[in-house]
């Protein structure tokens, strides 16, 4: 008789192989030997899982809609700027418990190269810990620790690229062909140059180009991002197979969710600008497929920060339905609500997100967040800024760059130019978002006042919009950007760095006790309220009012209607407005107080938010 373990093999393997076959065979073609390489893999990682994580398995096969849940809220820290090292986040479980968090997120934490790592994301070793950190027991300390909380581990998986200084690229360095087949090199210059034609620059600034020579060698490298960062060609099998070995390893160590760094860039072809290819979607599918089986309790988060367009396959459409990434950033949440707040008018932002995205998608949805560790580029497309009369898109962009950076006159917020690009004259934004949203310009009681009420109007909206929301470390005591990252070499040519502080564990402001209490009382209402699930469609209706931004969450429960005042003034929303969208009751969930008519209108106050049900 086959045992219990060997039995859910089959049985997982039988329920994922179709998936896993129609995308791998799209990529690789038919390889049976690769194939039977691939399946081996999946048996040797299963055999090591960890029984305790095994029963993580189950349960969630029994509960696929688990990360969905209304109950779960991120925080995202850089494990050395949060606790010291990751002894030191075990004394912080307290903290997270109390401010209500359940999915944890370390910024990368694997072993980058030596110097200027571009924030952990260049990768020499994907089975090490970051020894400042500490080391591979460690992590697995506090992942347990953490899951015995009820709460759940991410790490960065940074797939388009290893660091220079990676065995694999070592081996490659020192002509093992072999190892070259692993990155996307060139003898001469020719092939670069063509595919130059068509390519963008992601930092234009500090990395120009896509390529990088090295003598040595006498190749060209393939290196999107930094020079010390070589794009990995995942038209090789063996690639494939490297990678989701590396992936059930960190599943086995306690791994609940990969945040699949920089997924766009997978795959290229030439003539094309090399993001968003239909084969990245079939890697993304077959990796899911794979860790299905040998790992079901470990789901995928896609980062790719593209156009609306190319964002929602992501989560899966057409026939990856239910098959891609779990989660993806929703990048464009944070563009909007930006803009929405300098320009005070919502119509950009209602028309961007009700055009663009689904309501639903099947076991997937957004990652929400307002700020994170990098800048804000202003996707805002000529097309979009049409549909709001007498609105350009460059010079709303331009506008944009100006008032995050503290240039616009009048404007509340402080940050930094990040990258200027002098073909496209755009430019992004750094800062914390309590600098963006006013905190550090405010001198007067009135204006900490705003700066407080727009944070909260924040953390509201991506807590209610529909998907897991993020809270990035120290937004929740509202830091300030730290202008001393100057100071330390490997960041002083990065102003992403700006909003990267110290965690402040003592001598917290009233302003900051403030804004902790009110963002932890956000999050516990959110856990309140099953329609605030993920799994629930989020509507977005037009109340005809430029200042608000409103939509519908659909519950068993009845609608809850999300309602965000983007200005700095009273707004009234008719009665019958609210009505017509089925609610009735005029209580606000979130204050859990009721709501009174006045003359067949609601009043919002200055940045109100409300959640009507
Ligand atoms: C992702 C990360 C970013 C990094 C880039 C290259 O976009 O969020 O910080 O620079 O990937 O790895």
């Amino acid at each position: 008789m086959k045992s219990q373990d060997d039995l859910l093999f089959d049985l997982r393997w039988k329920r994922s192989a179709g998936d896993f076959f129609s995308a791998f065979r799209n990529l690789y073609g038919e390889r049976p030997e690769v194939e039977a390489r691939v399946k081996a893999l999946l048996e040797r990682h299963w055999q090591a899982r960890p029984a305790e994580l095994k029963a993580l398995d189950l349960q969630r096969d029994l509960e696929p809609e688990w990360f969905l849940s209304e109950k779960m809220v991120g925080y995202v820290f850089y494990v050395d700027r949060f606790a010291g090292d990751f002894k030191g986040v075990l004394q912080h479980i307290p903290y997270l418990k109390s401010l209500g968090v359940s999915y944890v997120h370390f910024m990368p934490c694997l072993k980058p190269r030596p110097g200027n790592s571009d924030g952990g994301y260049s990768v020499m070793d994907y089975r090490a810990i970051n020894p400042t950190l500490g080391t591979m027991a460690d992590f697995e300390k506090v992942a347990t620790a953490l899951r015995h909380e009820g709460m759940t581990v991410t790490v960065d998986l940074v797939l388009n690229h290893t660091a220079k200084e990676h065995e694999w690229a070592m081996r490659a360095k020192k002509g093992e062909k072999k190892y070259q087949d692993y990155y996307l090199m060139f003898a001469n210059q020719e092939e670069p140059l063509a595919y130059e034609k068509t390519l963008v620059e992601i930092f234009p600034n500090d990395a120009p180009g896509n390529f990088t020579f090295y003598p040595e060698i006498r190749k060209w490298v393939w290196t999107t991002f930094n020079e010390h960062q070589w794009d990995l060609n995942w038209a090789n099998p063996e690639v494939f197979i490297e990678i989701l070995d590396i992936m059930l390893f960190l599943a086995n160590k306690g791994v609940d969710c990969l945040r699949l760094d920089a997924v766009a860039f997978m795959w290229k072809r030439l003539g094309t600008n090399c993001q968003n290819l239909p084969e990245v979607h079939d890697i993304l599918q077959a990796l899911r497929a794979a860790t299905r089986v040998a790992a079901p309790a470990l789901i995928h988060k896609a980062e790719a920060i593209v156009a609306p367009r190319d964002l929602v396959p992501y989560l899966g459409v057409g026939r990856h339905k239910g098959r891609e990434a779990n989660l993806a950033y929703h990048n464009n949440v944070m563009v909007q609500f930006w803009s929405s707040l300098a320009a005070r008018d919502t119509r950009l932002m209602t028309h961007v997100l009700s055009t663009h995205f689904p309501e639903s998608f099947r076991n997937a949805s957004w990652a929400t967040y307002i700020r994170c560790h990098d800048d804000i580029g202003w996707a805002i497309t000529d097309e979009d800024a049409e549909a709001v009369p007498g609105l350009n898109a460059f010079h709303h962009r331009q506008f944009l760059a100006d008032f995050y950076s503290g240039q616009f006159a009048g404007s509340f917020a402080r940050g930094g130019i990040f990258q200027e690009n002098p073909i496209t004259k755009d430019r992004r934004n750094s800062g914390s978002f309590a600098s963006l949203a006013g905190l550090e310009a405010a001198t007067t009681e009135a204006e900490t006042n705003a700066a407080l009420d727009r944070i909260l109007l924040g953390v509201a909206l991506m807590a209610s919009f529909g998907g897991l929301p993020l809270l990035y470390m120290g937004d929740e005591i509202g830091l300030l950007n730290d202008y001393g990252f100057v100071d330390i070499p490997a960041h002083a040519n990065d102003n992403r760095w700006l909003h990267r502080p110290r965690m402040q564990w003592q001598n917290l402001s009233p302003v900051q006790q403030r804004i902790f209490e009110a963002t932890r009382a956000i999050i516990a209402r959110r856990k309140l309220l099953p329609q605030l699930s993920a799994a629930n469609p989020t509507h977005i209706v037009d109340s005809g009012n430029a200042a608000l931004f409103t939509f519908i969450r659909e519950g068993d429960e009845g609608p809850l209607l999300g309602i965000f005042n983007f200005t700095d003034v009273w707004q009234n929303l008719p009665e019958g407005f609210i009505r017509a969208q089925g609610v009735q009751g005029f209580h606000d969930a979130l204050s859990d107080g009721d709501v009174a008519v006045i003359n067949g209108a609601i009043a919002v106050p200055p940045y109100g938010r409300l959640w009507l049900v």
